[in-house]
């Protein structure tokens, strides 16, 4: 949707609050239905039971492919730079990106996949990624990304809560100077899935790997099959707007992480809406979203969101430090990328670089900026704003939750005056209010409390896989009759929010989700742990470190190589984006006469901050804290 001034804002907003199934009936009716909906919502918190576009039929990919055929037919699509930036680029037009996609829906049915099937994919950031979430979405079967940072065990867990019946990986994958063998990691995770009938392996490292017969088939050849068989279109299946996309895993304040459930037709509205809204995208810019698809920033904002806008979405494999902390601006200067949307965790690392790697990159094509995963402090943000925008490109500061599917609080590049540090104002259709330990509302600014939306949004989830008693009570249940998004927020005197992080016992590592819970779990695991306890504290580049308070009484003698197992222990369950960055051996920890470890207190600690404990007294034994105040790290 174009806004064409904050006035402008103002008065779709209140329409938006005002009648909001008008609102969104007018926003759907700009995507390609191929029946439209008899109602636009239906819903309520407490259940939770939320139904968008009620009776509409849809297929997201003629959304995102067929309806450009016409008009955008030659116009890239996905542009891919990859790792090694001496290797070639691709480009895929939407006609070719059309043509791949059909292929592979076709590879999936002669597999065996259909309709309602759910689909593991771990893959590298390939154009193939963004095919084989397509094609899934092509013939109605649900896919379920893992992000390759995640181990067999995490792998497994994943499949097994989502009974998924066939895989999509490679061989490997390339990041940086290294080579991750996903293949033989799926093949890990596989021995405790019986379920998994196929494993589609897609050739990108050449790396050596086992190939099961019956189990295991080559992408290539299977797409040489379809060939053969002179199969070129595959139509797409019909579905119902509340009929499943995708299920996306993400970690919470308990141990085990749960499938977010996205559907069909609201997710569709949203993600397009969102991208179209946010960015104001302007037909021929080129937009380089540097997230992997593997977490939701990729799923709405490299895939979904562009592709439905018709925009050319640029995809890289990389990391931004390799070759050189320049590798971002080479690829801004090389394709004339004009809109960026990056985390504040790549900033910060690419700014410790000092100007060295800018010098010579020509950035003149940018207009646009965006950063999105963890609140940006004002000197990352003033970096971004002067040295990548040279001070003419709109921050967008776009705060939102796997489960939303899309921005929720965000400015709107070139209509919201900025404030560093602020994500802003809601969109138009979002409803966001603070609420108070007891759940009532807080009027007025210059106030702060906890982050709730009132109204529901076509991108929020539907369920968790398996369990909507869950989502109930990890969403719905802390307020009646509101989401609760687990994170402290103000509001200053202009009605601007401000993020200030979550309240849950949730991290943010670099912007990745990680709940506190599922590492003391893969912690304890380990065979001479006898209990831990994780918080985080604030760390120059990831935003929020992993400190680790362990209780290991009968460990090796060698104390160092006791934490590097730890550290080991914790990459094999859960995967290296987990480990610890601090592991401090303890005696014990603090605990109140019910047993309840004083978090705050390790807080504080891992902080540096120990000059006001607050009330120990009802600590089991206020010794311990002197012990782990001294040892420190
Ligand atoms: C949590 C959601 C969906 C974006 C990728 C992360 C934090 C996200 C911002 C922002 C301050 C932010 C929140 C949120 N967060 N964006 N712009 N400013 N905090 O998705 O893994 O589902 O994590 O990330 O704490 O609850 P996620």
């Amino acid at each position: 949707m174009k806004i064409t001034s904050f006035d402008h804002y103002k008065e779709v907003y209140k329409h938006s609050v005002d009648q909001p199934e008008d609102f969104w009936a007018g926003i759907a009716d700009s995507f390609l239905w191929k029946k439209k909906w008899d109602k636009v919502l239906e819903w309520n918190f407490k259940e939770p039971n939320i139904k968008w576009f009620q009776g509409a039929k849809l297929n997201i990919t003629e959304n995102c492919l067929d309806r450009h055929l016409e008009t955008l037919r030659d116009k890239p699509a996905i542009i891919w730079e990859p790792n090694d930036p001496k290797e070639d680029h691709r480009v895929l037009t939407y006609r070719q990106l059309y043509k791949k996609v059909c292929q592979f829906a076709n590879v999936l049915k002669n597999n065996g996949a259909k309709k309602g099937d759910r689909i593991c994919i771990y893959m590298p950031m390939v154009p193939e990624l963004a095919i084989a979430l397509l094609a899934c979405a092509r013939i109605g079967a649900i896919h379920s990304v893992v992000f390759g940072g995640f181990s067999a065990q995490s792998i497994a867990d994943r499949i097994l809560d989502a009974e998924c019946n066939i895989v999509i990986t490679a061989d490997g994958g390339f990041r940086g100077n290294k080579e991750t063998p996903l293949k033989s990691i799926i093949d890990d995770a596989l021995v405790r899935c019986p379920s998994v009938q196929k494993v589609i392996v897609l050739t990108r490292t050449r790396t050596p790997v086992a190939m099961i017969k019956g189990r295991d088939v080559w992408w290539e050849d299977e797409i040489k099959k379809v060939e053969t068989q002179g199969i070129k279109d595959c139509p797409a299946e019909e579905m119902d707007a509340e009929d499943m996309l995708f299920i996306l895993y993400t970690s919470g304040s308990t141990g085990k992480p749960k499938g977010v459930v996205h559907t069909c037709g609201g997710y569709m509205v949203y993600a397009g809406y969102t991208f179209d809204t946010s960015f104001q995208y302007q037909p021929n810019e080129v937009y380089f979203c540097t997230a992997d698809i593997g977490w939701i920033t990729g799923h709405s904002y490299i895939v979904y969101g562009p592709l439905s806008q018709g925009a050319t979405s640029l995809m890289f494999e990389g990391i931004p430090t390799w070759p050189d902390a320049g590798r971002f601006w080479d690829i801004v200067d090389k394709f004339k990328v004009n809109i960026i949307y990056t985390a504040p965790t790549a900033i910060r690392s690419l700014m410790s670089f000092g100007e060295e790697p800018l010098n010579g990159k020509d950035l003149s094509s940018l207009t646009k900026l965006g950063s999105v995963g963890e609140p940006i402090n004002e000197e990352a943000w003033h970096w971004f704003d002067e040295k990548i925008g040279h001070g003419h490109c709109p921050i967008v500061d776009t705060w939102w939750q796997t489960e939303n599917g899309g921005h929720m609080i965000t400015p709107i590049a070139g209509i919201t005056p900025l404030k560093p540090g602020y994500a802003s104002l809601p969109l138009p259709g979002v409803q966001p209010v603070l609420v108070d330990e007891k759940g009532t509302i807080i009027e007025g600014n210059e106030v702060s409390g906890n982050l709730c939306i009132r109204f529901p949004w076509p991108g929020m989830l539907r369920t968790t896989y398996g369990d909507h008693e869950r989502c109930r009570q990890t969403y719905f249940a802390t307020y009646p009759d509101m989401y609760f998004t687990g994170d402290g927020c103000s509001r200053d005197a202009d009605g601007y929010y401000r993020i200030t992080g979550r309240v849950d016992d949730v991290l943010n590592v670099s912007g990745h989700r990680i709940g506190t819970a599922e590492v003391e779990n893969a912690i304890n695991m380990h065979s001479t742990v006898v209990e831990s306890a994780v918080v985080g504290y604030p760390h120059d580049i990831k935003g929020q470190g992993v400190y680790a308070f362990v209780v290991s009484p009968n460990m090796h003698d060698d104390p160092e190589l006791t934490r590097k197992d730890i550290m080991m222990t914790v990459a094999r369950i859960i995967g290296a984006i987990a480990k610890p960055d601090k592991i401090q051996f303890v005696s014990g920890l603090p605990k109140t006469r019910s047993g309840k470890i004083m978090r705050r207190i390790l807080r504080k600690i891992a902080e540096g901050d120990t000059s006001n404990l607050g009330d120990t007294s009802t600590l089991l034994d206020p010794a311990v804290v002197e012990e782990i105040k001294a040892g420190a790290l």
